[in-house]
């Protein structure tokens, strides 16, 4: 359906949505995946006549992101200020046409969330308890401890926290057996298959305990209205994100009334368990339709693993869009990796993709077809007798492809619908080849039937690369205005619609070509490939140094090692002032302290660092019993990379004097609460 066959009727409603992401300055290629898939998808159904709503945004509230601000020394609200903005320029960059963005710290959606935690626990969905057992920040978490793999999250393999808080717990047991029929009776409910099976085995049927949603261990979030010493979990506060964005729990509900329930939530696989169980219990506590589908897909790896900015691995898609456009990465990445699969990303997989299926195949076909007609008919479409048995063929051919490519788009598979459209421009090309148009050409001024059949060939190479830039039009939102540049078809809309991807005779005789640039460029692989290796080492010296300012030192330290050794290859042993506002410290308060089990060095201490609590191995248990130690205060190295000792994660580090066999703690003269500065 068209825009012009819908004027009179309703318009069918399509709404997407990517998670809201984690505001982060080192957006990688990974991140722009779900995005750039969901924006394909969002282009496809507008293309098709759908009123479209396409939400992402930012997830902006928890402990992770006040630990990073608290470790800037700003607020958690000026540190997300500042970084969210990098989430909607590179959203800008990669032509992602998002018809909302919402951020958790907007007003509207605290206050629905606000109501939506209010009404739970009013009708006893959410009750009052104690919540003991392990928290995996980055992943913010809760896990039991024989949900840990080796101690550690399952999700991510890093270290938990122990926690003990009173908590509000949400009765997600409840729903256990009602989230289970659903799933069975909705097949399409969890796509891939695969992510429907391991949320049945791996977490349903092995039985759901109810979900503890509130924290008092910190305050960056969503205050509960009736208990203002908890905030709201932040994952009840961003799923929630899917209902506020369209007004639900504000005074104006029509957006929510008109779009919900979503058609798809396109999540990464790590996150579909939020999205399947959690999220459908809460909807269902709250006595509202379910989404049709969530689509879980897989990561972009790299060298094996997935891209993350503290394993110093991450690749910048500002640089690749700079160098390449950001069509050729929009294409790469939705190509690439078969789409709810794992795929890897490497530079020689991009350039060798570019030059093949983009400069040689489309460009190509493109570039050699302009010349041609304007050598041999001075650009202009004559009238054609249409069509020969081969043009006959390459007409059904687009037909089919166009029928191929709508069912694949309608099922979330855009490396087969890719595959699809390239079938046509394959075609395309070897028409030329079977054709041989420059053979006709000899004869054109001399047999009127050679230039008959050269107007064809023409004239179906000219219509193929018309629909062509129709179908790629979800895909590479730059190339189609190119390519109909260059047909002549510029600014007609009517010639341009989707649906004509299907008819053939649309491309009106009479119509100049005009010459344009090559749309992508060759590249040269091996000078490319060393350029990219280049700025992206420098991109991952920077992520790292950026990193371990903010105390994720793992990164800063693989980005830094060969600095550090050329340092020392040099002997020097002045470091400068700079060099020393490196190293973090604050004082600190010992909260708990305990011996390590078989060792008779080692203290494991719990420290309130002011904003936060820490757990830090110290090896002074030979000269502090850990009695003794409850109510010190002692300094902490707060950005120094977390070790494991004895299977316990030290997540910094405290000061001590030693001369010999004598340690002495280092601490401070005078009265200062825990999470003063050091300098
Ligand atoms: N804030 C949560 C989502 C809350 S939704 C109610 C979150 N944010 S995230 O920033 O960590 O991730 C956002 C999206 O990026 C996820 O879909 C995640 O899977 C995706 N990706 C991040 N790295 C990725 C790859 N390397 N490859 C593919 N996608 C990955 O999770």
């Amino acid at each position: 359906m068209n825009e012009k066959a819908l004027k009179n009727e309703e318009k069918k409603t399509y709404y997407i949505t990517t998670p809201i992401y984690y505001p982060s300055g080192n957006m990688h290629i990974g991140h722009s995946y779900t995005t750039v898939a969901a924006d394909a998808e969002a282009r496809y159904r507008r293309l098709k006549g759908y009123d479209v709503m396409f939400l992402t945004g930012t997830d902006e509230h928890g402990q992770k992101i006040q630990r990073k601000a608290a470790e800037k020394g700003v607020t958690p609200k000026e540190y997300v200020d500042e970084i969210v903005a990098n989430t909607k320029d590179l959203w800008k960059l990669m032509n992602v046409t998002n018809d909302q963005f919402i951020r958790t710290t907007d007003d509207f959606h605290v206050k629905a969330v606000q109501k939506i935690f209010k009404q739970l626990y009013d009708q006893g969905d959410i009750y009052k308890s104690e919540y003991e057992g392990w928290y995996c920040t980055p992943c913010e978490s809760f896990w039991t401890e024989t949900q840990l793999v080796d101690g550690k999250c399952p999700d991510c393999g890093r270290a938990v926290e122990r926690t003990r808080e009173e908590s509000y717990f949400f009765r997600l047991s409840k729903y256990q057996q009602r989230i289970i029929d659903y799933i069975e009776s909705h097949p399409d409910f969890i796509q891939p298959v695969s992510r429907k099976n391991e949320m049945l085995n791996n977490f349903l049927r092995p039985g759901l305990e109810d979900l503890c949603v509130s924290r008092t261990s910190f305050d960056w979030g969503i205050p509960v209205t009736f208990d203002k010493k908890h905030v709201v979990y932040v994952w009840v506060d961003a799923l929630s994100n899917y209902i506020t964005a369209l007004g639900y729990g504000s005074g104006d509900d029509s957006r929510f009334k008109k779009y919900w329930p979503a058609q798809v939530h396109l999540v990464g696989k790590e996150i579909v368990r939020f999205h399947t169980i959690i999220w459908p219990a809460i909807l269902m506590a709250l006595d509202l339709p379910l989404p049709e589908q969530v689509y879980g897909h897989g990561w972009l790896l790299i060298d094996g693993g997935k891209m993350s900015k503290s394993k110093g691995n991450v690749v910048d898609p500002r640089i690749l869009c700079a160098k390449y456009g950001c069509d050729a990465i929009r294409y790469f990445l939705l190509r690439e990796v078969p789409f709810g699969s794992d795929g890897i990303f490497t530079n020689e997989a991009l350039i060798g993709r570019i030059n093949s299926d983009l400069a040689n195949d489309l460009g190509n076909l493109v570039s050699r077809t302009v010349s041609m007609q304007l050598k041999y008919f001075g650009g202009v479409q004559p009238e054609a007798k249409r069509f020969e048995d081969g043009d006959n063929e390459i007409k059904a051919l687009f037909k089919e492809i166009y029928d191929n490519v709508q069912v694949q788009m309608d099922a979330l598979q855009f490396p087969s619908a890719l595959v699809e459209i390239w079938r046509g421009v394959s075609r395309l090309n070897k028409f030329i080849d079977e054709t041989a148009p420059w053979v006709l050409a000899k004869t054109i001024d001399t047999d009127a039937a050679s230039k008959e059949r050269l107007a064809g060939v023409m004239y179906t190479l000219l219509e193929g690369i018309r629909a062509i830039s129709i179908l790629i039009e979800p895909f590479m939102p730059e190339t189609p205005a190119k390519i109909r540049q260059q047909l002549g078809i510029a600014g007609k809309p009517e010639l341009t619609r989707w649906e004509t991807a299907a008819e053939w005779g649309v491309y009106p005789d009479g119509t100049a070509v005009e010459k344009g640039n090559a749309l992508f460029p060759r590249i040269d692989a091996a000078k490319e490939l060393e350029e990219l290796e280049k700025l992206n080492a420098g991109a991952r010296a920077e992520a790292g140094a950026a990193a371990a300012k903010a105390g994720d030192n793992k990164a800063g330290n693989a980005a830094n090692a060969g600095k550090a050794a050329e340092a020392e290859g040099e002997g020097a042993n002045l470091i400068t002032i700079d060099d020393f506002a490196k190293v973090e410290m604050k004082v600190a308060c010992v909260l708990e302290a305990e011996k390590v089990a078989d060792s008779d060095k080692l203290l494991k201490l719990i420290l309130d660092t002011g904003t936060e609590k820490r757990q830090v191995v110290s090896g002074i248990a030979k000269q502090y019993a850990p009695e003794e130690m409850k109510g010190k205060k002692v300094i902490l190295i707060t950005n120094l990379q977390p070790a494991v000792l004895r299977g316990i994660e030290s997540q910094g580090m405290i000061l001590a004097a030693t001369k010999g066999k004598k340690l002495v703690l280092v601490t401070v003269d005078g009265d200062i609460p825990a999470g003063a500065k050091i300098s």
